[in-house]
């Protein structure tokens, strides 16, 4: 059978992790999709940088165009972040027919509305598993885990970078911008490190999660959003020495009022589950109507632990590929068609 072809677009920590992942593991993935992944172009801006992955087969380009106009790419791996270029590759990708996976939160939350609706028109996925809680399957436990539930709270630790800063601050007493050094370096943080710290990138994954959960329109801009870049080393020994810990959270709540969606550091009891993930962890709490309190943990950065769920999307879009062209239904956030409009 003939194999599913990736193009990708950036070849950096996420990019180059997946591309180790696809190659390492290429015997299981092949298993579980039905039919081998290959990755055949990829594009970079600097074609004289080191790369994390073992790139010799596949071809390299400066040219992003390459990659989303390849006509035998079936599925475009977007990891080259911010909105604008990565809008207009994705959408280009759409129109050429080819499914799209991307670990980019800015761009579902701000532009998804716009991107699903032209994938239903085409009839092809746009996965983004890894946008959300870096390789927790969060998307995956909410869409199809919990699909039989009516959900009314999601809330979580989803920004790796300010767990990682929030730990180290009150376990070492590190500096605020010392440690956001380290999380750059580790390949945690944004190209812009202000989206962690000033909240903006949990905002986006929260508009995403709210999405999915309450079957609402990606709303960024009905977010409150509160960072943590004013909190001092004394705030946080302060509330361990009252029996609380800030952890920076997302929280989305829904009842027949309305929806509320809001990010900001937040005191927890040091006793409770949440108040002891540390470092780069994330943990979302999803309650249902069937199900109850559930509670989702793992990394929430990093290159392979985002390059697994960025994997999981392609092994997902690649069965449907393989299944009758007739029975497929497109992998969407939500019908765009058919929303419930709740207000906020
Ligand atoms: P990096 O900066 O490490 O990698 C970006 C890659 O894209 C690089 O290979 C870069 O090329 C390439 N690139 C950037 N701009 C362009 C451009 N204009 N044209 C062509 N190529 C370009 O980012 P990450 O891998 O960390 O992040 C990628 C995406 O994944 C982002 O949307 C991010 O939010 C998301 N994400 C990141 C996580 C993480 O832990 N890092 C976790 C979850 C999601 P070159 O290498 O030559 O500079
Ligand atoms: N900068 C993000 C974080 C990457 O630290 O959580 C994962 O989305």
């Amino acid at each position: 059978m003939k194999s599913i072809k990736v193009g990708i677009l950036g070849l950096g920590t996420v990019g180059g992790g997946t591309a180790n992942v696809l190659q390492r593991n290429a015997a299981e993935i092949t298993r579980r999709a039905g039919r081998d992944i290959e990755v055949i172009i990829a594009s970079v801006r600097d074609l004289t940088r080191e790369r994390r992955c073992d790139c010799s087969s596949l071809h390299l380009t400066t040219d992003p165009a390459e990659v989303v106009n390849h006509p035998d790419v079936d599925i475009v791996v977007e990891l080259i972040g911010g909105e604008t270029q990565a809008k207009d590759l994705v959408l280009q990708a759409i129109d050429n027919g080819k499914h799209v996976v991307t670990a980019n939160k800015a761009l579902i939350a701000l532009h998804g509305n716009e991107i699903f609706a032209a994938a239903q028109e085409e009839g092809v996925s746009v996965l983004f598993e890894a946008a959300v809680a870096g390789g927790i399957s969060i998307i995956k436990s909410i869409r199809e885990g919990m699909a039989g539930n009516r959900i009314d709270l999601v809330a979580g630790i989803i920004n790796g970078t300010g767990n990682f800063i929030l730990t180290e601050m009150r376990d070492k007493g590190r500096p605020f911008a010392e440690v956001l050094t380290e999380a750059q370096a580790l390949g945690y943080a944004e190209a812009d490190p202000t989206f962690d710290v000033e909240g903006i990138d949990a905002a986006h994954k929260l508009t995403i999660l709210a999405s999915i959960a309450f079957g609402i329109p990606l709303q960024f801009e009905n977010v409150y959003t509160e960072g943590i870049s004013e909190l001092s080393l004394t705030d946080v020994a302060y509330a361990e020495e009252l029996g609380y810990r800030i952890k920076h959270l997302g929280i989305a709540k829904a009842d027949a009022s309305g929806v509320e969606l809001r990010v900001h550091p937040t005191l927890i009891p040091a006793k409770r589950l949440i108040a002891n993930v540390n470092g780069v962890m994330n943990a979302v709490m999803v309650r249902g109507d069937a199900v109850g309190n559930t509670l989702h943990y793992g990394a929430g950065a990093g290159a392979e632990p985002t390059a697994s769920a960025v994997v999981a999307d392609i092994v997902d879009v690649a069965r449907t590929i393989t299944a009758d062209p007739h029975s497929r239904v497109p992998h969407l956030a939500f019908q765009p068609d058919a929303l419930a409009n709740l207000p906020i």
